[in-house]
């Protein structure tokens, strides 16, 4: 319905005529009020507009092209193995920011304490009420998402769903499955204990082989050539702050790539 901006009697009187209900009229007057202020009604025809152009999917998935009644596929498990992902992907985000209020990224304090990071995860899984669960829903949800993220690649290759027009999707999608690797490892080094430490020293050794530039990496990524504080934060920070915005628009474009493709059937 398309409502031209009149004055207020106009509206009235355009009201009257037209035997509303009560919820109909206070939705006209709301929606009116919000006109009358803000143009409303213009962006809302402009989102319509939009939304039934980019509806449009092209190109035609094969049971349109070829008329076929039977969509079984839309239904195939394996299919689902996208939104698993995403799924997991929210579960662990939501999880995360809840840990990040009692977590510390700090490694060894002025009195003694060897590591104030791993203390934190202590308390987190000690004294904090439903603590443990919300670090086990953390790690577990990210396991899943790696996982996930694996197979899912797995059953688009077997049904050559990269092929064409879907490549730049493809390729979206090796820069999402590294940069979940990424998260995974920034993740494990946090809480500071041993198994962090030393997977922190296999990281700059794995960095400080690369030829030539080597050193200037180990530098750049973990702040020195054996674990501190630097490393720390450097990972503190694309864990909880880059990573994050990075991925998440990632994930918002490759979906809303597959929206506007559609769904690829098996080849
Ligand atoms: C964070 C990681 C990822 C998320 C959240 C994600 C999410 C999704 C979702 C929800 C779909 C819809 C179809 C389905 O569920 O199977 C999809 C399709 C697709 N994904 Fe991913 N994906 C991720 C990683 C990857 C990776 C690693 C690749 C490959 C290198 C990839 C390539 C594709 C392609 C080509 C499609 C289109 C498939 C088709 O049209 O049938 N994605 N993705």
């Amino acid at each position: 319905m398309s409502i031209e901006r009149k004055d207020e009697h106009d509206h009235d009187a355009w009201m009257e005529e037209r035997d509303l209900t009560a919820l109909e009229s206070m939705y006209l007057s709301v929606l009116i009020w919000f006109d009358k202020r803000l143009r409303i009604v213009d962006y809302l025809e402009l989102l319509e507009d939009l939304y039934y152009k980019v509806n449009m999917q092209m190109p035609k998935s094969h049971t349109e092209q070829y008329n076929l009644d039977n969509k079984f596929w839309y239904w195939y498990p394996l299919y689902a193995l996208g939104s698993f992902s995403t799924i997991a992907y929210v579960v662990a985000a939501i999880s995360g920011a809840l840990l990040g209020f009692y977590y510390a990224p700090a490694a060894a304090a002025a009195d003694g304490t060897p590591s104030v990071a791993y203390e934190s995860i202590l308390f987190i899984m000690g004294d904090l009420n439903l603590g443990l669960f919300l670090r086990s829903l953390h790690r577990w949800s990210a396991q899943i998402m790696v996982a996930a993220v694996f197979l899912h690649m797995l059953r688009v290759y077997f049904t050559g769903a990269y092929k064409e027009p879907r490549e730049l999707n493809w390729i979206i999608g090796i820069v999402l499955i590294s940069l979940t690797m990424v998260f995974g490892y920034s993740g494990y080094l946090l809480p500071w204990s041993q198994l962090s430490f030393w997977a922190g020293q296999i990281g700059v050794e794995m960095s400080l082989s690369i030829p030539l530039i080597g050193e200037y990496v180990a530098q750049l990524l973990f702040g020195g050539f054996t674990p501190s504080q630097a490393t720390l934060v450097r990972m503190y920070i694309l864990h909880v702050f880059l990573l994050p915005f990075v991925v998440t628009t990632l994930i918002a474009i490759h979906i809303g790539i597959v929206w506007m493709q559609g769904i690829a059937e098996p080849h």
